[in-house]
């Protein structure tokens, strides 16, 4: 059910959980510091409660209302990227709810770069909480018609247009001045570490794990298979075909035309990112027995998307 901004905020004041349009993917937002109404969220998601949530804040002057240590490698960050598709995992303050955090002694904090939903971050005076608006595991929705189709008519959405990043927002843990890499997003490590001035650290006691990571997210419900190249495509083609099975395709970069229902996604990965998920929506509508990928090159500029297609298939590359 579409909503317009005066009723997605009153909702949200009267503890009611609404999808809301941010440049990565649709979330599902509610008042943060409302534990029934953040209860919802996972009800809605069916989303197990060790999965800790995002705080969407206005602007970057919110950040001490969540956070005990704003160090200057996380403001730097913060004033480079927000608004945009990067979360910082921060210190919590006590007062955080287990809910978002479930247990961590962190809060995942990121300005989201929509005009609408920073439009009603201020209209409404609140900060939400807000995952992605999609069951657990499964693919993420980039329009408001995702949405509807994988939570239901009865989850009200705040129309805001197809998201333009399109991948989840990169997500980066920061301690004092060490950071690591959480989640890849389009937000490159690369250009986290030029602005650090030092790579990540893989793996450090003192910074939390990713929790929620699970290997099987962002799955179509039709069996996905990574394959390496066209040519190995072509390959599982030939077996499906005469085993009557049915089969479509997504290539990115590449203009070969497999024998089945084909999604070419463009060459460049920020334009790859923006339709990925639709186009992985569009295969999974088609009914047929398997998805096929060919995978794009494993170059840093492709991390973000290998992340997601990695995740989403069945066959590990
Ligand atoms: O782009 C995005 O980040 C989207 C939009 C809606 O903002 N949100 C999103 O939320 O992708 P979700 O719930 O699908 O993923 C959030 C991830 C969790 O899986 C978890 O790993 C991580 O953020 N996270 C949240 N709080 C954390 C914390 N305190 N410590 C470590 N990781 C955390
Ligand atoms: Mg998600």
């Amino acid at each position: 059910m579409l909503v317009n901004l005066d009723e997605a905020s009153a909702r949200l004041k009267r503890g009611e959980v609404v999808a809301i349009p941010t440049e990565t993917v649709y979330g599902l937002a509610a008042d943060a510091t409302n534990e029934a109404a953040l209860r919802q969220i996972y009800a809605v998601k069916e989303r197990p409660a060790n999965n800790p949530l995002i705080v969407h804040i206005g602007d970057i002057g919110q950040v001490k209302d969540w956070a005990t240590e704003f160090s200057p490698l996380a403001q730097k960050l913060a004033q480079a990227f927000w608004p945009g598709p990067f979360t910082l995992v921060l210190p919590a303050k006590s007062h955080v709810s287990m809910v978002i955090r479930a247990n961590e002694p962190t809060v995942a904090l990121r300005v989201p770069n929509h005009p609408l939903t920073l439009q009603l971050l201020k209209q409404s005076g609140l900060s939400v909480a807000a995952p992605s608006a999609n069951k657990y595991t499964q693919l993420s929705p980039t329009t408001a018609a995702h949405v509807a189709a994988g939570l239901g008519d009865a989850v009200p959405v705040l129309d805001g247009g197809a998201c333009t990043v399109g991948i989840e927002s990169t997500i980066v843990s920061v301690a004092g001045d060490d950071w690591v890499l959480l989640r890849h997003g389009m937000i490159s490590e690369a250009a986290i570490t030029a602005l650090a001035g030092k790579p990540a650290i893989k793996t450090l006691q003192t910074l939390p794990k990713a929790p929620g990571q699970h290997l099987l997210h962002y799955s179509p419900r039709t069996p996905l298979i990574l394959c390496a190249d066209t040519a190995e495509l072509n390959g599982f083609l030939q077996t499906h075909f005469l085993a009557n099975k049915t089969c479509a395709a997504l290539l990115i970069g590449n203009t070969a035309q497999p024998n089945c229902t084909t999604i070419h996604l463009p060459a460049e990965p920020e334009k790859a990112a923006e339709q990925l998920y639709s186009a992985l929506h569009t295969l999974d509508g088609l009914g047929v027995d398997t998805l096929l990928v060919a995978l794009p090159p494993n170059t840093p500029a492709w991390a973000a998307v290998l992340d997601r297609l990695t995740r989403a298939g069945y066959k590990k590359v």
